[in-house]
């Protein structure tokens, strides 16, 4: 099989290009396109030989595009315009600029990609980008498959739902009279369907109504999290962690300030839970929504530094929580959780703040490689 050139926009840190790897199709990334300085030194880090391009895509022409020619487009536009807690302006965001441009301009290419995959957040579904998008591909004669899936539905014990599309051009006509798959036939189902929560992309995660246990946590809450954890098809937590004499804990316990001001909204897991919440650009600074943290010492039963907390002194109450050992997942952790292979790695001078950053803003590895196999198949 000839070598498919692909052409990565919004790149960040190479997510796409390492499903890319991962699905084992053979491709060459003729280019790959983001602005954002940090994320290109990253990706340039992992991927020196791919020609990156630093430059915003509505900056690129028709001409430009046709030059290089290539057999498959892969992208995660900016997500901002269509999450629940950004303002939803959806195609009146700047933001979405670019995309609009690249629609604009794909019917006229000289060659159409014979392949397109996009990544976006749970909400982009209902947009008139969306719309946009979809409308665009059906004229230029794609056949088109949408799905909502969380990494859990790959074994991974970490949610982040999120929305995808696959479009293949049918340009030769099909004389076997070979249906499209029905959606049904989809390798990966979409997971869940509940509206989105307050969080970003939290959905498996939301809070339900009901009474608080302990914890701030419903027994809803704490039902759905106990269904997680027995659910054998997903992987444990500590199959993604580092050896711990590797990870310097000082460096990712929670410190005292943050236990006491927001115990209350951790999202508490232990190496052989099978479950986390998604990893977002916060996480690290922010506590709520942003990620789960990792309870060291398991000795300590989580009901018995719970029950009762807010009746302790500060004192008392930071004697109890300091008993769970309570820390972040490393950046290499969360890559792990991420589907990043072992040979990914950062420039070492990366503040941790902003590998978390980065990460927040890419997408699951193995989730987007099962679906470039799909769409090439
Ligand atoms: C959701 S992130 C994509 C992350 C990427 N898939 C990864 O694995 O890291 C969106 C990326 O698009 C870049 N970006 C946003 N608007 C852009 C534009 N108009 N031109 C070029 N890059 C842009 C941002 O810098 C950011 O890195
Ligand atoms: C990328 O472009 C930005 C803005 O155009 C510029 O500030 C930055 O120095 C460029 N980075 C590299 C590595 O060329
Ligand atoms: C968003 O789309 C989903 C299906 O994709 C639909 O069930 C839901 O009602 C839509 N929500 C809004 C607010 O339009
Ligand atoms: C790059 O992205 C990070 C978040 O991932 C953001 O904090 C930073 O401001 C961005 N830098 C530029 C130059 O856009």
């Amino acid at each position: 099989m000839e070598s498919l050139r692909v052409l990565e926009l919004y790149s960040g840190i190479g997510g796409m290009h390492y499903a890319l790897k991962e699905s084992g199709v053979p491709v060459q990334v003729v280019a790959a396109i983001d602005i954002n300085t940090t994320a290109n030194e990253i990706y340039k880090h992992n991927f020196p030989d791919t020609p990156l391009w630093n430059k915003t895509i509505e900056g690129i022409t028709l001409n430009d595009f046709n030059k290089l020619s290539f057999d498959m487009i892969l992208m995660s536009p900016p997500c901002q315009p269509f999450t629940r807690i950004g303002l939803q302006r959806d195609i009146a965001d700047p933001r979405t600029k670019s995309l609009l441009h690249i629609l604009d301009l794909l019917p006229r290419l000289s060659r159409l990609p014979r392949f397109i995959l996009l990544e976006n957040v749970k909400g982009f579904e209902n947009s008139s980008a969306r719309e946009h998008l979809v409308k665009t591909l059906m004229e230029c004669g794609y056949t088109i498959q949408e799905f909502m899936v969380s990494p859990t539905s790959v074994g991974i014990p970490n949610s982040r739902l999120r929305y995808y599309l696959i479009a293949k051009i049918s340009t030769e006509k099909i004389s076997d009279a070979s249906p499209h798959p029905a959606e049904s036939d989809s390798l990966v189902e979409p997971s869940v369907s509940s509206p989105l929560g307050p969080g970003t992309c939290l959905p498996e995660e939301e809070k339900h109504g009901g009474e608080a246990l302990y914890k701030l946590e419903t027994a809803k809450d704490a039902q759905r999290k106990i269904n997680q954890n027995n659910d054998l098809s997903v992987k444990q937590i500590q199959d993604f962690m580092e050896p711990q004499m590797e990870v310097n804990m000082e460096h990712y316990l929670l410190p005292p300030k943050t236990l006491l001001r927001y115990a209350m909204l951790l999202d508490i897991v232990r190496p052989t839970c099978r479950r986390s919440v998604c990893f977002t650009k916060g996480y690290g600074r922010y506590v709520e929504g942003t990620g789960s943290v990792l309870q060291c010492c398991m000795e300590t039963e989580m009901e018995s530094v719970f029950r009762g907390l807010d009746q302790c002194s500060e004192e008392e109450k930071l004697q109890r929580l300091l008993k769970l050992k309570l820390r972040y997942f490393t950046p290499r952790e969360v890559a792990n959780l991420m589907g990043f292979p072992k040979s990914f790695s950062f420039p070492e001078h990366i503040p941790t703040k902003h590998q978390y950053k980065v990460l927040g803003n890419s997408l699951n590895v193995v989730v987007v490689a099962k679906l470039i196999q799909q769409l090439v198949s």
